[in-house]
C-alpha cells in the first residue's frame, strides 16, 4: 500500500456483498485498497477488531448494517467521531425514513439499500468524487447543468407526460445524469408515471436544505430503473403550502450543480415557486394542445412570460404542441401567427398508447417504440441535447475517478 493509496475497510457479514465491493474497488483502479475486512456481526466486534481499525485508520468504510441497523448506525457514529475525513458508506435493507435520517445524522455519507449491485457501489464512489468537485471547487468544479421547465396553463395538455418521458429519453440518449423534479407540489403525478413510490419529496428536501450535501441529497431521490432520478412532489397536497419561491430558487441552483439535466414539471398556477422555476430555467416549454381553450390560456400568460424572457436567450420560451394531428382544423402557421412565436416541436396524438403507459406506470418511450408519440419525443430530445445517437456506455465516466477520489482525502495524485 503506497502513500497515495486510499485505505478502506469493509465491515460486512455477507461474503457475496464483501466480494462485490472488493471487486468493484479492485477492477476500477480508483486508487483505493481494502486494508481490512471485518466479517463478524456487530455484537461480536471486539477489542482486537477495533485495534485493527485504529491501526489501519481507513478513510473510507463500507459498513453493512443489515443484521442490526440500530446498532450499525451507532457504530457508524463511533467510526466517524474524531475522524472528520472519514467517509462511511452504509449498506443494508431499505431503511424507514426515520432510520435513514438517523443514518445521515450519524455521519453516514451514503446509504445503499439492498440488493447491493456493482452499479450502486460504483455510483456511490462516483458521487463522493463529484461532491468534492461541487463543494471545494478547483479543477473539478463542473458547469451547472441545464434546467428545462415544462408548463401548461391549461390542465390536461400533457405537461407531465412530456416532462417525464423527456427525462427518461434524455438519460437513455446521453447517459448523463438526469433529475426529474416534480414542482406540481399539490397534485404532482410524475412518480405515478414512472411507477415508483417515493419515500421523500421536494418538501422534505426544503426542510433539511440547511444541511444538505450530495450524500443527503441522494437519500431524497428515487432512482427509476431507466437510470433517471426523481425528486417527487409530496403525497399530501397540504405539505406544498410551506414552500417559498426563495427556497425553490436555492434548491434548483443546488440541483443544477449536481446534475447534467434538471427537468421540471411545473404547477399550473403562477405562484412564487413557479416564477422562481422560470427564473432558473434555461428554457421554458409551453405545452399546448390545438384547441381554443388551450391556446387562449397560453395567450393570456404570454405577456408575463415574455417579460421574464426579456433578460434570457431569444429561444428561452418555446412552444410544444402536444396531441398534434396534421388534420387539426387550426394549423401550426395559425398558432404561430396568434402567439407570435414559432412552434419548436410537435408531439403526435396517440391517446391509447399514452394513456396505457400512464396506467401501467411505464414511460411510453421505454416500452412502445412504434408509437408516433415516442418517435416525436425522441426527435425532441435529440434537438434539445444536440445528441442524435444513444451514447453507448456510462461506465467511461468512471475512468477518470482516480484523481478526484484522492482529492476527497486530501491526497495529491502527482
Ligand atoms: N400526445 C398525446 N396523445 C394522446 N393523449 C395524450 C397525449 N399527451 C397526453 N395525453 C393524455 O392527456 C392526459 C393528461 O396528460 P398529462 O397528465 O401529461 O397532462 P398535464 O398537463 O400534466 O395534466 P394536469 O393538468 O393534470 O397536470 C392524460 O390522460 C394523457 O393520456
Ligand atoms: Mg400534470
Amino acid at each position: 500500500m503506497d502513500s497515495q493509496t486510499i485505505k478502506s475497510a469493509i465491515i460486512c457479514t455477507d461474503s457475496d456483498v464483501r466480494n462485490l465491493v472488493a471487486k468493484v474497488i479492485a477492477e476500477d483502479d480508483l486508487g483505493i485498497e481494502v486494508g481490512l475486512e471485518v466479517v463478524v456481526p456487530f455484537h461480536e466486534i471486539n477489542d482486537s477488531h477495533l485495534e485493527q481499525l485504529r491501526q489501519l485508520n481507513p478513510e473510507l468504510i463500507f459498513l453493512d448494517v443489515g443484521d442490526d441497523p440500530v446498532m450499525g448506525l451507532k457504530f457508524a457514529q463511533f467510526l466517524v467521531e474524531g475522524a472528520p475525513n472519514r467517509r462511511v458508506i452504509g449498506m443494508g435493507e431499505t431503511l424507514s425514513p426515520e432510520l435513514l435520517m438517523q443514518a445521515m445524522q450519524a455521519g453516514v455519507t451514503e446509504y445503499l439499500p439492498a440488493p447491493i449491485t456493482v452499479e450502486k457501489v460504483q455510483e456511490s464512489i462516483d458521487r463522493l468524487a463529484r461532491k468534492i468537485g461541487g463543494h471545494r471547487g478547483g479543477d473539478d468544479r463542473r458547469e451547472p447543468g441545464k434546467l428545462y421547465a415544462f408548463f401548461s396553463p391549461k390542465g390536461g395538455a400533457g405537461s407531465t407526460s412530456v416532462a417525464t418521458n423527456t427525462a427518461v429519453a434524455l438519460h437513455i440518449l446521453t447517459r448523463r445524469r438526469v433529475l426529474l423534479v416534480d414542482l406540481d407540489l399539490e397534485l404532482g403525478e410524475t412518480a405515478l408515471l414512472l411507477g415508483v413510490e417515493p419515500r421523500f419529496s421536494f418538501v422534505d428536501l426544503v426542510r433539511n436544505f440547511h444541511r444538505v450535501d450530495e450524500g443527503l441529497l441522494a437519500s431524497y431521490i428515487e432512482r427509476h430503473e431507466s437510470g433517471v432520478e426523481l425528486l417527487s412532489a409530496p403525497f399530501h397536497p397540504a405539505k406544498a403550502e410551506t414552500v417559498t419561491g426563495d427556497q425553490i430558487r436555492q434548491i434548483l441552483q443546488f440541483l443544477k450543480q449536481h446534475y447534467d439535466y434538471v427537468i421540471v414539471d411545473s404547477s399550473k398556477s403562477f405562484t412564487a415557486p413557479t416564477l422562481a422555476t422560470f427564473e432558473q430555467a434555461d428554457a421554458v416549454f409551453l405545452v399546448t394542445n390545438v384547441n381554443l381553450p388551450s391556446l387562449r390560456n397560453i395567450t393570456r400568460c404570454l405577456p408575463l412570460l415574455e417579460r421574464m424572457g426579456s433578460v434570457k436567450d431569444d429561444d428561452w420560451l418555446r412552444i410544444l404542441v402536444n396531441r398534434y394531428q396534421p388534420s387539426d382544423p387550426i394549423t401550426l402557421k395559425e398558432i404561430e401567427k396568434t402567439l407570435g412565436i414559432s412552434v419548436f416541436w410537435t408531439l403526435s396524438n396517440d391517446f391509447e398508447a399514452v394513456m396505457g403507459s400512464i396506467n401501467q406506470g411505464k414511460p411510453i418511450v421505454l416500452h412502445d417504440h412504434s408509437s408516433p408519440y415516442t418517435k416525436d419525443l425522441k426527435g425532441f430530445v435529440s434537438a434539445l441535447s444536440g445528441v442524435s445517437e444513444p451514447t453507448k456506455d456510462s461506465k467511461g465516466l468512471l475512468s477518470n475517478l482516480g484523481r478526484p477520489l484522492k482529492k476527497i482525502f486530501n491526497r495529491s495524485s502527482a
